[in-house]
């Protein structure tokens, strides 16, 4: 029976995932973090105890999860090796979406078993984190002996989860990394040629926003292939061509970008809604 959870890392993954355990009938244990500050913070709004000492910490827990920053994690589970401080059985979770449970092998040679369990979410601060958390999916990975605890805790949550194997944790990464990071890069794009002709960004942002919400509401309600509409969607081939034209002119570094984009459109337009050989043909030529 695994009851007793204790975080090493008290920041604001370690800290909110607590909050929401507990907020969801789950026993917190402890907190031990770089800094005994952290670790009382984050223990008082768990109704847990502040750890000055690693080794208390996992005395007192089935559970450990190392919710330090991404580069800490192999050290600290190194260190807890090292000092002699794990049990056998003991289950070693970190939450880091850019490793596997790999990182925590060396636990492995003290009989623990080792997981990743990552949130696919973005957290700034510890408040918000809380109640995002309600909504976020989760992704496990890590040894099969024990996943069943791991996956009765998402159950019990009533987190929706998909477990990964450990060698598709990194194409998982790459695509949360893709979706969230280069869709930033796609909108700072839409301003810059914005400012091309005139318009600052701040007011860029608010004429562009309602058109990206209304986008986000058509993915979510029709899914990609249908959520698609404008030229290359319908095959307007002549509106292409002024699109391109315009964009020679007055931002010649911008239409690589562009027809990359468009050709992995006209892609997903094919799949749907475009079906005249001809245009499609043009348009593969243009992009
Ligand atoms: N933030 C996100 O959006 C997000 C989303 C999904 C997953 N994650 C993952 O969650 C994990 C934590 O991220 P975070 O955003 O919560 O980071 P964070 O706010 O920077 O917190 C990291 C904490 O780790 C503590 N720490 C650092 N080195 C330590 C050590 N050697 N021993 C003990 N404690 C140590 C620090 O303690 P002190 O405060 O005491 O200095 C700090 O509070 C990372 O693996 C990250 O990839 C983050």
């Amino acid at each position: 029976m695994y009851v007793h959870i204790g975080f090493i890392g008290a920041g604001k993954v370690g800290t909110a995932f607590g909050i929401y355990l507990s907020k969801k009938c789950f026993k917190v244990t402890g907190y031990y973090s770089k800094t005994f500050e952290s670790a009382i913070k984050a223990s008082k709004l768990t109704k847990s105890t502040p750890y000055k000492k690693l080794s208390n910490l996992c005395c007192n827990c089935d559970i450990i999860f190392i919710t330090t920053n991404d580069d800490e994690i192999e050290k600290v589970c190194e260190r807890l090796v090292q000092e002699n401080i794990l049990t056998k059985g003991q289950i070693i979770i970190h939450m880091s979406g850019a490793s596997s449970s790999k990182t925590l092998n060396k636990a492995k040679t003290k009989g623990c078993f080792i997981y990743s369990l990552h949130p696919l979410q973005s957290f700034a601060d510890i408040d918000k984190a809380v109640t995002d958390l309600e909504n976020t999916f989760f992704t496990v990975e890590g040894d099969k002996e024990r996943i069943d605890v791991i996956e009765n805790i998402l159950k019990k949550l009533g987190n929706e989860y998909f477990v990964l194997s450990s060698e598709q944790k990194s194409i998982y990464h790459a695509t949360a990394c893709v979706v969230s990071n280069y869709l930033v890069t796609l909108i700072d794009y839409g301003l810059t040629l914005f400012d091309t002709i005139g318009m600052e960004k701040d007011k860029g942002f608010r004429a562009l926003y309602p058109l990206i919400e209304g986008t986000i509401k058509n993915i979510y309600n029709l899914g990609p292939e249908k959520a698609l509409t404008g030229p290359i969607a319908r095959g307007d081939v002549d509106t292409i061509k002024k699109h391109i034209e315009s964009l020679s002119l007055y931002a010649p570094d911008k239409v690589d970008f562009y027809k990359i984009l468009g050709k992995k459109t006209l892609e997903l337009a094919e799949k749907n809604k475009l079906k005249d050989k001809n245009k499609i043909k043009e348009l593969k030529e243009i992009f």
